[in-house]
């Protein structure tokens, strides 16, 4: 349980009742899409049609999940029966992904823990558990036995990179979906699996500061380390946020569902370094090792970042909890006051996110934004429901 002062509870309130008003007729109005940004306002489908039926960025695109996560999160926390009917659409569409398997990754946990175990865990679907386990299934055969870590992305199209050895911190949150497959069929093979891998990532990608490596290569044949590179943030030795994000929510994640202590020590040692180089504003920038200029902003780190310190105030004794709401709270504070779009010009509410620091593009909305923004503020509220 969290104590929250009046002020932030009546906030909190506040911006409940905002989220709701916004998902009541964005949920209407994109009821047939998979959305992952907005183009002039109006949400992008990644399901369509007219894309590649194997393109990364259709069908199998990492952050189709989300949009169905978000619609379980607003039928849970209303009861409202047509968000699971708009969830069901996207879920049901994602069975093309299974039929061609070619192109899926280990993002597999991002695509169906919010999604088909979600829906299972709230409404006792059997095909929706039936997807989960084939999913789960999937990300286990990607573990490496030798190396002890889960191999994230697949070939990359036109690059002479070899990715078999690659591991990725962002993997922390599919690890969901093993402890979940474990949970759900008394068989502890997938637990042993997400075990492994994040006792990997707590030796390799979190530094003795607490700040956390994106990418690490392992030698595919016989899993000695090769080397980290900076991935999405600003260079390697760099800190990406988001990065930092999947570390404190994965390792708080791993934690709840082994009760293994030094995962959540490793969630407040990277939830301390994140504490401290959060910037008065409470803006958070896409590396906490950026230069000062462009000032790059990543509203959805910011977002991820904050799950991660909620569940840590959640976990630790009374005393301990203030600190990590505090910063949860201004973080989010600074979300709903200066980057929020509350209004119907846009499908999106999260405002400024970036996917990587040396794209090209900078500033945009992102589904999963969304997902984890709503995520945390109902958390405070306490009517969150956990699908992770
Ligand atoms: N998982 C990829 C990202 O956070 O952009």
């Amino acid at each position: 349980m969290i104590a929250l002062s009046k002020e932030n509870s009546a906030w909190v309130e506040e911006v409940v009742k905002k989220i709701e008003d916004k998902m009541a007729w964005v949920s209407e109005k994109s009821k047939d899409k998979i959305p992952y940004l907005t183009v002039n306002g109006t949400h992008d489908d990644r399901s369509a049609t007219d894309r590649e039926w194997n393109a990364d960025d259709g069908l199998n695109w990492w952050t189709n999940g989300f949009w169905g996560g978000m619609l379980w999160m607003m039928y849970h926390a209303t009861g409202n029966g047509r968000y699971a009917e708009i969830a069901r659409i996207s879920e049901e569409k994602m069975d093309t992904c299974f039929e061609s398997y070619y192109g899926l990754h280990h993002d597999v946990g991002f695509m169906w823990r919010p999604t088909a175990a979600a829906d299972y865990q709230l409404t006792g679907n059997p095909d929706s558990r039936r997807r989960a386990l084939h999913a789960a299934n999937l990300l286990a055969g990607r573990f490496n036995p030798v190396g002890r870590f889960i191999r994230a992305w697949n070939d990359i199209p036109g690059s002479k990179d070899d990715t078999r050895g690659w591991a990725i911190i962002d993997c922390m949150l599919n690890l969901s979906l093993l402890y979940w497959a474990s949970e759900e069929t008394n068989d502890p093979r997938f637990k042993q699996i997400a075990m492994m891998h994040a006792d990997t990532a707590m030796k390799h990608f979190v530094r003795p500061d607490g700040s956390v490596n994106h990418i690490i290569e392992f030698n595919p044949e016989t899993g000695e380390f090769v080397r980290a590179y900076g991935g999405q943030g600003y260079c390697e030795g760099s800190s990406w946020t988001r990065g930092q994000g999947w570390g404190v929510y994965g390792f708080m994640i791993s934690y709840i569902h082994t009760g293994k202590q030094e995962y959540l020590d490793t969630a407040k040692k990277i939830a301390h370094y994140i504490m401290a180089n959060i910037p008065d504003s409470g803006i958070i920038p896409v590396d906490f090792r950026q230069p000062a200029e462009p000032a790059w902003e990543d509203s959805c780190g910011a977002c991820v970042i904050a799950n991660g310190l909620i569940e840590i105030a959640k976990h630790v004794p009374e005393l301990e909890q203030e600190m990590y709401l505090r910063a949860a709270v201004k973080i989010l504070k600074a979300i709903d006051k200066t980057r929020a779009d509350w209004s119907e010009a846009c499908d999106s509410i999260v405002q400024n996110c970036t996917a990587a620091y040396h794209n090209k593009d900078h500033h945009f909305t992102m589904t999963y934004a969304d997902f984890y923004f709503i995520e945390a503020v109902l958390k405070l509220k306490g009517n969150d429901v956990f699908m992770w």
